[in-house]
Parts: C-alpha cells; sequence; structure tokens
C-alpha cells in the first residue's frame, strides 16, 4: 500500500528534526540548555515505569513513534525487551545506545497479531491529525497487542481541541481527552485510566530550564507538576501531558 500522504510529510519533518539531536529533535528543540528536556525525560520515565510496574522482567513492549529511541532506551534499562518502531529514519539514526529500533512507512505495523505484552507511546497521536488515519494506527496497536496487555499512551490534551504550528511546516493536535477515550473506544481498547500529569506551562519549568533546579529536586516537582495539572486542567488555559492506561480486552 502507498505511504499515506500525512505520514510522508510527518517523515520529512521528523527527519529534518534530526539536526537538534537526541533529546532537542523529540522534545523541545529551543531548550538550548537541555534542562527543561531533562525534566520533561526524567518525569515521562517515571511515568511510563510506573505505569508497567507489575510487568514481568523480560517482558516485550513496542514503543511506538519511538523517534531517538530514549523510551526504548529506559525500558531496556528496566530490564524489558523493548522493540522501538518510527517513520522518521534521521531520528532512529540519532540512537546511542544498543536498542532494536525499526522504521517503518506508518502502515500496517510489521509485527504479527498479538506480539507485544504492552506498549508505549509518548507525543506521538498528537503528530497524526487525521482522525480516520489515527483511529486504523489505533486498530494496528491493538492488533500486535496480546489480549489482556496493556498500551501505556501519553498524549497533550486540552479542555478545548487545537491545532498548533510546532516549527516550519509541522502541526500538532492537542485533542481532548474525551475525543481520545472515543478514539480509544472505537479502536477497540478498553481505557483504565486517565490522569493529565504535567502542565506545559508548569511556572516552576521556567527555573528548571535555566537550570536553577537541581535534578534532584525534580521529585519533588513531579509531585507539584500533578497537583497543578489535576487542578487547571479543567480550563481551557494550558495543555496537559495526559497518561491514558490503556488495555487489550482478554
Ligand atoms: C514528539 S516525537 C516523540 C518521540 C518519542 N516518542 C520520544 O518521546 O522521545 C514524535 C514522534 O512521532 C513519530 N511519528 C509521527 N507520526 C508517526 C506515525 N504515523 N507512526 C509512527 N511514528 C510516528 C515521529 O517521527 C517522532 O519520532
Amino acid at each position: 500500500m502507498a505511504m499515506r500522504e500525512e505520514s510522508k510529510l510527518s517523515q520529512t519533518y521528523w527527519g529534518s528534526m534530526s539536526r537538534f539531536g537526541v533529546d532537542g529533535a523529540v522534545i523541545d528543540p529551543s531548550d538550548i540548555r537541555g534542562y527543561k528536556n531533562a525534566y520533561i525525560k526524567a518525569y515521562r520515565d517515571a511515568k511510563i515505569a510506573g505505569a508497567i510496574a507489575s510487568l514481568d522482567k523480560n517482558s516485550c513492549i513496542l514503543d511506538f513513534g519511538c523517534g531517538t529511541g530514549n523510551i526504548t532506551k529506559h525500558l531496556n534499562s528496566l530490564e524489558m525487551r523493548a522493540v522501538g518502531i518510527d517513520i522518521a529514519f534521521d531520528l532512529l539514526a540519532l540512537h546511542t545506545g544498543n536498542a532494536a529500533l525499526l522504521q517503518y512507512d506508518g502502515g500496517r505495523i510489521p509485527f504479527r497479531n498479538d506480539s507485544f505484552d504492552a506498549i508505549a507511546s509518548y507525543t506521538v497521536l498528537n503528530h497524526i491529525l487525521n482522525e480516520q488515519h489515527l483511529l486504523e494506527v489505533l486498530c494496528e496497536l491493538g492488533r500486535v497487542l496480546k489480549p489482556g496487555a496493556p498500551y501505556v499512551c501519553i498524549e497533550q490534551t486540552r479542555r478545548i481541541a487545537t491545532i498548533k504550528k510546532i516549527m516550519d511546516g509541522e502541526h500538532k493536535k492537542q485533542r481532548c481527552i474525551q475525543d481520545f477515550i472515543s478514539l480509544f473506544s472505537e479502536a477497540g481498547l478498553r481505557v483504565e485510566q486517565v490522569q493529565p500529569f504535567r502542565a506545559g506551562h508548569f511556572p516552576l519549568i521556567y527555573p528548571v530550564r535555566y537550570g536553577f533546579v537541581p535534578q534532584s529536586m525534580f521529585p519533588l516537582l513531579f509531585k507539584i507538576d500533578k497537583w497543578y495539572s489535576s487542578l487547571l486542567c479543567r480550563l481551557p488555559i494550558d495543555y496537559f501531558d495526559t497518561l491514558f492506561m490503556l488495555r487489550k480486552p482478554a
């Protein structure tokens, strides 16, 4: 099947982002010092580790939309067997480590039905703007997941859905939580938990960005960020990283 136009454009865009390096390319390219990206990475990794804590060691996990393979690497460090998949070869090529990463065309995921004990993805679905395309992607993810297995999905959400320009030629869609829930349900994935946990404009991210907060204080900031997000996510003022715990029915 020919590659979708949306996937082709995305592939070109994400390939061009590789110039920002292993973290900047996939998180915030304007974070020259790297402190903000370190905060987001550490928080994201802690949320994913918590969400899969009940899995056996050596479980097979698909890191969907793995980019430069940061999450794949993290999952392997938790003694999981992780495989990353992405449409952008130039991002995969930046990977520093020995994780198994695979490029594909954004269509059929090149694994058999019921292959994985879990799936993890971080801000990938935001970059699939077309609802029908996204539904097909979610059905593919459901297909390769074992019956009864979890999908830990983190996406940016907003009270009112918005399409935002992120860099030259690329947009992302910050959907409402309810829009995601409807799409997941339509794809046959059960929604078990929804938790907005990181605010896009969390006030304390600014001292973090300029290096005024030591990494040892990050766990405390995660708690404040989660509390702040749970209060503000009802207002139409910011976006939030939201954790969706999904499961393929047994
Ligand atoms: C914001 S980056 C996040 C990368 C990675 N999940 C991380 O957190 O480090 C978005 C990623 O989604 C990938 N992507 C976009 N559309 C995709 C699709 N249809 N299938 C797989 N990956 C896709 C991009 O190539 C890019 O690597």
